[in-house]
């Protein structure tokens, strides 16, 4: 919906009476709404219409309105519409069920008009407002992937995004997880803001006031991520990503199981990524070598060494396939914020 545009509501109802006297209520407060009375396809009308809300009377198409809404609920593209169930019945088994389906709302008929106007603003305006949000989000997520395309080599070898959505689909974590990774993969440098060039590219060893300063990245990135409140976990693991298994790590010296999960599978991919790209003060190493450093730490008991293997074991498949962007695997767009 777009700023100062009419609210559009699906007013779906197979009883006349009922439909029109919602219709009114709904038409007086300036909504748009389009009826459906049960004949031809919803889905496909959802989908066309885009609503911004839908009504959906329960015991509509012989009393398929809560199958319906269901559909409606488990449908990407209508999903995030918000429902609300109008019925005659107030038993409090069938509103469980409604509310198990999806449903925003459960409103009893007949309708009283502030009950209902009260719902359909209260859940458009949440509907704008988490859009605004993902946009917002949608937004960053760009800035950060062009940072990161800065320093992509095109060789063909996997991205650090790459390696996040495929592995992290390889370990069964969920799209929500993947997605917060690939937002710590690709905003990760931005915590490196405060460091300057004369540190960053230095060539010879850091001295341990210099070796200070590139530690705070993770204090520095964690900072940035506070406003983001519907992803914490982002805080997490850009805090955590340094530590150590055996509790040797910076900046809390987390040992095993404390350190939160996700920071360490971005610190295995971090590390991996590291190794096998260029850097100034070091040439890149190739895959094998890679992993062997990645075992070694693991043995000196610095990584989760049931998570190296598994990252071994990854690496191997898509080696083994022939090529990194291996048949078989997701693909990185299956896991893009949009
Ligand atoms: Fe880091």
């Amino acid at each position: 919906m777009t700023l100062g545009a009419r609210a559009r509501i699906l007013l779906a109802d197979d009883h006349l009476y009922s439909r029109l006297t919602v219709a009114d209520m709904l038409n007086l407060d300036s909504y748009e709404v389009s009826e459906w009375d049960g004949e031809g396809d919803l889905l496909q009308g959802v989908e066309r219409l885009r609503p911004d809300l839908i009504l959906l009377d329960l015991l509509l198409a012989q009393g398929e309105g809560l199958k319906l809404g269901a559909l409606l609920k488990q449908n990407p593209q209508s999903a995030d519409i918000p429902l609300i169930v109008l019925s005659v019945s107030d038993d409090p088994q069938l509103r469980a069920q409604c509310r198990q389906a999806g449903a925003d709302a459960y409103l009893l008929k007949p309708v009283e008009r502030l009950e209902l106007l009260n719902w359909v603003d209260l859940l458009i305006q949440k509907r704008q407002l988490t859009a605004w949000i993902g946009q917002i989000e949608a937004v960053l997520f760009r800035v950060a992937e062009t940072i990161e395309n800065r320093y992509n080599v095109a060789d063909g070898r996997l991205t650090f995004s790459e390696l996040v959505s495929q592995f992290g689909a390889f370990i069964g974590l969920t799209q929500a997880e993947i997605q917060n990774l690939l937002f710590a993969a690709r905003l990760h440098d931005l915590g490196m803001v405060n460091i300057p060039d004369a540190v960053m590219l230095k060539t010879e060893p850091l001295t341990p006031a210099e070796l200070d300063l590139v530690r705070q990245h993770v204090l520095v990135g964690e900072k940035l991520f506070e406003p983001l409140a519907a992803r914490q976990d982002l805080r997490h693991i850009m805090r955590s990503h340094h530590e150590r298994w055996d509790g040797s790590g910076y900046p809390d010296g987390l040992r095993e199981d404390d350190i939160p999960f996700l920071a360490q599978v971005f610190q295995i991919i971090d590390i991996f990524n590291a190794l096998v790209n260029p850097r100034v003060y070091k040439p890149a190493l190739s895959t094998e070598a890679a992993l062997k450093v990645l075992q070694e730490e693991s043995h000196r008991g610095w990584r989760n060494p049931q998570l190296v293997e598994r990252f071994v074991a990854f690496i191997g498949l898509t080696q083994q396939r022939g090529s990194d962007r291996a048949d078989g695997l997701p693909t990185l767009g299956a896991y893009e914020v949009n």
